[in-house]
Parts: structure tokens; C-alpha cells; sequence
């Protein structure tokens, strides 16, 4: 019999079979976080993301308006573009320079007359995806038909926090892309699972009453809350880096886990977005962003919140760039929740491999574990 870590197989974190079938049941077939509105803001900008087998591109047309398109060349499938950019009128296939108007159609053909025998341009047109638009994030979903993206995260719209992400301006010192060394369910685990937090982030995330967390799964998605603790209330005002951006009396971390990987972290004086992004079985990439009431307000006084402690609470420190996420020093000496994190993913998965590995019982704050893992489980089995 497999080796279970509680609902799952252990295979289901570190085999190749298992990370292909999720990229196929799960990546593409749900919303896919693409970036923040504003990336893609004016005519001809663009930008592509990997949506499970999917590459996709959004792309602004001359009316303004938000289309998404399968990034494959309708000649042999080259991808036409790359990453985030801007074009003035058209996009060209870099192979054989078939070229597409804004607007997904094939508007010419290099040597048309004499290298076909006839060509029907206005079937060649790039095949549509879905784009949508929610919390001032971008999303896009595979399929031309998927609907309003209100159709999955509808139901928790208004429990994930009372924050306007649309009008908050973004923090762009904030942006870390990192790769944590473990499969992408270790670190959504490790997001929801409410137990660590007393434990690991003892001595960092000690501002939260976590014995007073409130969280539940509605459908695939994870809901979270807990407030403050009183001594932190008392002159939060004061610590604060600029004016709160939600009322008093929604105080508290509104920190939800959405399907599949779409992280949110959200408090009195800030809006962050984790993404979750599976790149292998053991090998994941985390896309942080963040929002802020007042940009420039953050910029001033970050260098008083940094020699108070203060600031490396909120995971902003400037050392995760592109590159393996911890530092070569004690990860746990850091006062960083987001190294803490870190570290504890990557030596679970390490010790997933061992034959000697056996998953002890899980305690009352590990029930969300084991539900996204029977999330997980569910997505998989429905769709073979
Ligand atoms: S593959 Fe794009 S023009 Fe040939
Ligand atoms: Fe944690």
C-alpha cells in the first residue's frame, strides 16, 4: 500500500506523474493569476503567463479592452511572445513573421501568393482564452468560455477581507519572486496549516491571537481570520506606516488560501498576494506583490520599521530575489516569518524521500491540511 501523508500518497508531492496529472486537472482548468491591472493598462501591452499545459497572453486592444489569446502561433506553434511587454500595433511570430492584429486576428502572411496555394486568413486567427478581472488582479483561464471569474471566487468575494485592493497604490519595493525547494502543496499546506503558528512564528507573528483564528473552506477555497492581540492594539495607530486601510473594527490578518494557490495576506495597513506557482514536483515559485495605503508613506518610514524589528514582520525585506529564498544564514535567527516558512517546506519535502518517513497524527489546527489535500484529491479523481 502507498505511503500516505494523510489523504494524499506521498507520490502525490514528488513524483513527475502526479505534478503532470495536477497541471492538467487543476492549472488548466481553473483562473490563473496574471499580474495586477495595472500591468496591462494601455493599447498593444501584454503579458503572459504559464496557465498548467497553457501558455496564455493578455493583450489590451486599440478599444481598450482586455483580451486573452493561446500564446501559439497558428502557423507551427512557435509562442509569439514573451513575458511582459508592449507592442504598437501588431504581434509577430518571431519564426516566420505570420503577424496578428491586437485583436487575435491573422493579418498577414509572408510570401502569401507564392509559398501557399491559397490561404484563409480569417480562420488563422489566434485561438481565445478567458480574462477577467478581480481584486485588482488579472486572471485568465484557458478556456474561451469560462465565464466571469465572479463564478469561482463569488461565493467568498466578500470574506476575504474588507480591503479595496483597486484603489490601494502598489509597493513595488514589495515585488520578490522566489523558488522554495518543495512541491507546491507543501506550501499551501504550510499556509493553512493554523497549528505552526504558535510554534514556528513564536517569536515573529506573536502580534496575532491565533488561539482566536477563525477559518473554514468554502468550497475549494480557504478562509481565514484572527485579530490582533490587545497589547498590539493598544498604539497600533502609531506603528502604523500610513494610514490604516481597513476600519477598526475589521482589525485583524485576513490571510485566505483561494483554489488553486492564490495566497492573500491582508492586514490594518497592507494587501499582499502570494501565488503559489507549481514548477516541478519538488520545485515552486512564489510571486509576492503588495499594496499599500500610501506608498510613499511606507518608503519614509521603512528605515525606522526596519531597526525596530518591525518591518521584517511583514516578509518586505529586500533579500529574496529570483534566487533560492533563504540566506545562507540561520534561517530561523532572522525574525522573518517568510524564511521560517521556508525553511520548514523544504525539510518536509527533503524527508518525504526517506524510506523511515511515516506522517504522525494531525492535530485540530492541521484539519485544513488534510481538507485541501481531499480538495486536491477530488480535482484530480473528477477529471479522469
Ligand atoms: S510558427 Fe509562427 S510564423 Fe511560423
Ligand atoms: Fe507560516
Amino acid at each position: 500500500m502507498a505511503k500516505m501523508l494523510h489523504n494524499l500518497p506521498v507520490e502525490a508531492y514528488t513524483s513527475r506523474e502526479w505534478f503532470d496529472r495536477e497541471q492538467k486537472s487543476i492549472f488548466s482548468n481553473t483562473w490563473r493569476y496574471a499580474g495586477f491591472m495595472e500591468d496591462v493598462s494601455e493599447p498593444g501591452q501584454y503579458v503572459s503567463v504559464q496557465a498548467g499545459l497553457n501558455n496564455i497572453f493578455i493583450v489590451m486592444g486599440r478599444d481598450r479592452r482586455l483580451r486573452a489569446f493561446h500564446n501559439i502561433c497558428r502557423h507551427r506553434g512557435t509562442q509569439l511572445i514573451r513575458a511582459v511587454g508592449k507592442t504598437q500595433k501588431a504581434l509577430t511570430c518571431p519564426y516566420h513573421d505570420w503577424t496578428y492584429d491586437l485583436e487575435g486576428n491573422l493579418i498577414s502572411v509572408p510570401e502569401e501568393h507564392t509559398e501557399f496555394q491559397g490561404i484563409d486568413k480569417k480562420c488563422l486567427g489566434l485561438k481565445p482564452a478567458s480574462v477577467d478581472i478581480w481584486k485588482s488582479m488579472l486572471f485568465v483561464h484557458p478556456d474561451a468560455n469560462a465565464g466571469s471569474i465572479m463564478d469561482w471566487f463569488g461565493e467568498v468575494d466578500t470574506e476575504v477581507g474588507p480591503h479595496d485592493p483597486d484603489a490601494l497604490p502598489e509597493y513595488k519595493e514589495a515585488r520578490h519572486t522566489y523558488v522554495i525547494n518543495a512541491n507546491w502543496k507543501i506550501v499551501v499546506e504550510n499556509y493553512i496549516d493554523v497549528y505552526h503558528l504558535s510554534h514556528l512564528h513564536s517569536g515573529t507573528l506573536q502580534m496575532y491571537d491565533h488561539s482566536k483564528a477563525v477559518y473554514r473552506f468554502v468550497g475549494p477555497h480557504y478562509l481565514f481570520w484572527e485579530p490582533p492581540v490587545s497589547e498590539y492594539v493598544v498604539d497600533q495607530d502609531k506603528k502604523l506606516a500610513a494610514p490604516r486601510v481597513i476600519p477598526k473594527d475589521k482589525n485583524g490578518a485576513w490571510v485566505p488560501m483561494l483554489f488553486p494557490g492564490i495566497g492573500i495576506g491582508a492586514s490594518e495597513d497592507g494587501w499582499n498576494i502570494y501565488i503559489v506557482e507549481p514548477l516541478g514536483p519538488n520545485r515552486t515559485r512564489i510571486i509576492n506583490r503588495s499594496r499599500v495605503a500610501n506608498a510613499s508613506a511606507w518608503e519614509f518610514s521603512k528605515q525606522s520599521m526596519r531597526s525596530s524589528g518591525f518591518w521584517s514582520n511583514f516578509g518586505l525585506r529586500g533579500k529574496y530575489e529570483d534566487h533560492d529564498a533563504y540566506s545562507k544564514d540561520d534561517p530561523m535567527a532572522g525574525g522573518d516569518f517568510t524564511a521560517e516558512d521556508v525553511y520548514a517546506c523544504e525539510q518536509q519535502q527533503k524527508s518525504l524521500y526517506s524510506p523511515h518517513y511515516e506522517v504522525g497524527p494531525a492535530a485540530v489546527g492541521e484539519q485544513p491540511v488534510l481538507d485541501h489535500q481531499q480538495v486536491v484529491l477530488n480535482w484530480v479523481e473528477k477529471s479522469q
